[in-house]
């Protein structure tokens, strides 16, 4: 492990905080938020970060590469300032996000999942969001940028490039770096959780109709759920006795 010392305390400290967290004896618990510890310092799940998770909780080093390859959010090399996803899961192609993808990408001169020269801008292709009701949409740092546009997404770009701060549609007022936001996954909190709005109009309109029209969602009868109906009834009989006769 090549840490300098001081980046190691912190580690530490950081870390005997993360496991705190969890009851005694479930330190392996840990493994998310430390996988983003380590992204927040190194920018990707670094094979020291490796080693620091292997060491701290007691773990094989293929345990954390196996949980850190299999989620999307943790990047096997080093990412940029700011992570880029531009949505091109069906919806956010239909509504324009095919060709947001191809107007960032042929600006900022790379393909998915590679990373500008300057270390400024890393983009990836996204699948959904589940922010489909404002396709096409396109994550920074992984805050929202709703109902993009060519254009708007690449004045995004140019802003990052131009080292301008950038404000998501909803979440915090201005975006985080990539590290800054891999600090609060880890669980430390930066003081911007609140800002912003985080459902909009558009999530909350099934909600409003609810309401106006005096709409509830429906009670499980449970009594109902528990008896066994005739057509359930007869359907155990027959593959019971199927069973029989196997034998
Ligand atoms: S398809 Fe893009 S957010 Fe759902």
């Amino acid at each position: 492990m090549s840490y300098t010392p001081d980046t190691l305390a912190r580690l530490q400290a950081d870390a005997a905080q993360i496991i705190a967290r969890y009851p005694d004896g479930h330190s392996r618990s840990a493994l998310l938020p430390m996988l983003h510890l380590i992204q927040s310092v190194d920018g990707y799940v670094s094979p020291n970060g490796i080693d620091f998770i292997a060491a701290t909780l007691d773990l094989p080093r293929a345990e954390i590469s196996a949980v850190a390859t299999f989620y999307t959010q943790y990047k096997r090399h080093p990412t940029g300032d700011y992570l880029v996803g531009v949505c091109t899961n069906a919806l956010c192609a239909v509504m324009g996000g095919d060709e947001i993808w191809e107007k960032v990408s042929e600006k900022v001169g790379v393909g998915s999942d590679e990373t500008s020269e300057d270390g400024k801008i890393t983009l990836e292709r996204i699948e959904c969001n589940a922010a489909c009701d404002y396709a096409p949409v396109v994550m920074v740092n992984w805050e929202f940028f709703d109902n993009q546009s060519p254009e708007s997404a690449l004045e995004m770009i140019e802003d990052i490039q131009a080292g301008r701060d950038i404000h998501p549609t909803r979440g915090p007022i201005v975006a985080p770096t990539f590290k800054e936001n891999e600090r609060v996954l880890a669980g430390f909190l930066d003081g911007h959780e609140n800002e912003g709005p985080s459902a909009g109009p558009a999530t909350l309109l099934g909600r409003e109709i609810a309401a106006k029209n005096g709409w509830t969602e429906p009670v499980a009868d449970k009594a109902a759920d528990q008896a066994p109906t005739k057509a359930t009834k007869a359907s155990t009989k027959a593959s019971n006795k199927k069973g029989v006769k196997a034998k």
